[in-house]
């Protein structure tokens, strides 16, 4: 099973749970920028609270806090990891193919899950995180599709792009995933 992974798509699209179900069975370090950035702003930290006010608005947070989060994580992990909501832009993706480099540890494969825009939004607001507002929800998916949709065409021409229907069944996603990663 490939163990170097990039799980990219909208909000909403179940990144952050097929991620999780994987890194648990396969033994895969989780590295998810929004619930590091969860964690920072639960400390109360003067990061924590500048990065709260953008995710509660839907923004980025400044590219220089997700790398030196990301960095300190990969560079520290021997056995495999999966990577979920970064890069999210093309500075942080140019900024991750130097640390791979850097690391000698190249990307194996890229899953997107894509999802009709009407079920993650149905989502978003029954799951109710506190940037799960319908307004906040909008901005997150202009956001993803201005900043976060290029990075497609990259993986794609890499030839280790996945693209897998996030609109089944939870269990469904997953086979899908598991298939491609086999
Ligand atoms: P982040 O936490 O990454 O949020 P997101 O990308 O908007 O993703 P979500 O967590 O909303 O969706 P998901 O695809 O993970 O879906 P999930 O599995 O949770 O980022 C939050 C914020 O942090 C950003 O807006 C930004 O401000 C900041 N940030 C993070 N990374 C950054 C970066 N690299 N650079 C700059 N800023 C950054 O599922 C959603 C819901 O749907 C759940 O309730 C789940 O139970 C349900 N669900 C999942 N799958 C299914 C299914 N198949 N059927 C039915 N329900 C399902």
């Amino acid at each position: 099973m490939k163990n170097k992974l990039l799980f990219l798509g909208p909000p909403g699209a179940g990144k952050g749970t097929q991620a999780s179900l994987f890194c648990k069975k396969y033994n895969v370090e989780h590295l998810s920028t929004g619930d590091l950035l969860r964690e920072e702003v639960s400390t109360g930290s003067v990061l924590g609270l500048k990065a709260s006010e953008i995710m509660n608005k839907g923004e980025l947070v400044s590219d220089e806090l997700v790398l030196s989060i990301v960095e300190g994580r990969l560079i520290s992990e021997k056995k495999g990891w999966l990577l979920d909501g970064f890069p999210r832009n093309l500075i942080q993706a140019n900024s991750l193919i130097h640390l791979l480099e850097k690391i000698n540890q190249p990307l194996e494969a890229v899953v997107l899950i894509k999802i009709d825009d009407q079920f993650l939004i149905e989502r978003l607001l029954a799951r109710g995180r506190q940037d799960d507002k319908e307004q906040v929800i909008i901005n997150r998916l202009k956001i993803y599709r201005d900043k976060t949709t290029p990075l497609i065409n990259l993986y794609e021409k890499q030839g280790i792009l996945k693209v897998i229907d996030g609109n089944a069944d939870i269990d469904v996603v997953f086979s899908c995933i598991e298939k491609a990663l086999s």
